[in-house]
């Protein structure tokens, strides 16, 4: 018999996702070792984000950065490694996709092997490069 809980999507709005489980979703891909549980909750405070759920378990996470009118990016798109595969990646593009409606531009950088995925929800590559300033330490 299979026990394993099935995998909900939901918008933070609908269950709101614990920093600190985000915090480990980034450690497991290695990403953002400066950030704070506290800096994840302002984050969460203030812009769109959904969550995949095994149960009690965060096993996805997605968010994005908006003006609430022209003009979005989404960031930080992760799934845990033992649920990929599965469609959880695709679920949270949509879900995060769905509570922006009806910015007329969404935007999002990535690595070029996952042009494929994004371009299956729809988002196309542009000849713009992506330039950051990081703040002097
Ligand atoms: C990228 C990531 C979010 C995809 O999540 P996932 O749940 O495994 O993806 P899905 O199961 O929803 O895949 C949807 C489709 O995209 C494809 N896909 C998934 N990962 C891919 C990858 N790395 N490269 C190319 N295609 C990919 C799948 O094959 C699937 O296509 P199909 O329906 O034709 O089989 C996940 O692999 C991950 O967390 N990677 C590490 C973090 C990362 O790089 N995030 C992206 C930051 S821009």
């Amino acid at each position: 018999m299979d026990d394993v809980p099935e995998i909900q999507v939901l918008p933070h709005a609908s269950r709101p996702i614990p920093a600190d489980q985000v915090v480990a979703l980034y450690g497991a891909e290695g990403w953002w070792p400066e950030r704070s549980a506290g800096q994840v909750v302002m984050v969460l405070d203030a812009f769109p984000a959904a969550g995949a759920w095994r149960g009690d378990r965060l096993v996805g996470f997605a968010r994005c950065v908006s003006d609430g009118v022209l003009r979005a990016y989404i960031e930080d798109v992760v799934v845990a490694p033992d649920v990929r595969g599965l469609g959880v990646g695709r679920a949270l593009v949509a879900a995060i996709v769905e509570q922006l409606q009806p910015i007329p531009v969404v935007s999002l950088f990535c690595d070029p092997g996952l042009v494929p995925f994004y371009e299956q929800a729809g988002f196309r590559p542009t000849r713009h490069v992506v330039l950051h300033r990081l703040a002097s330490t």
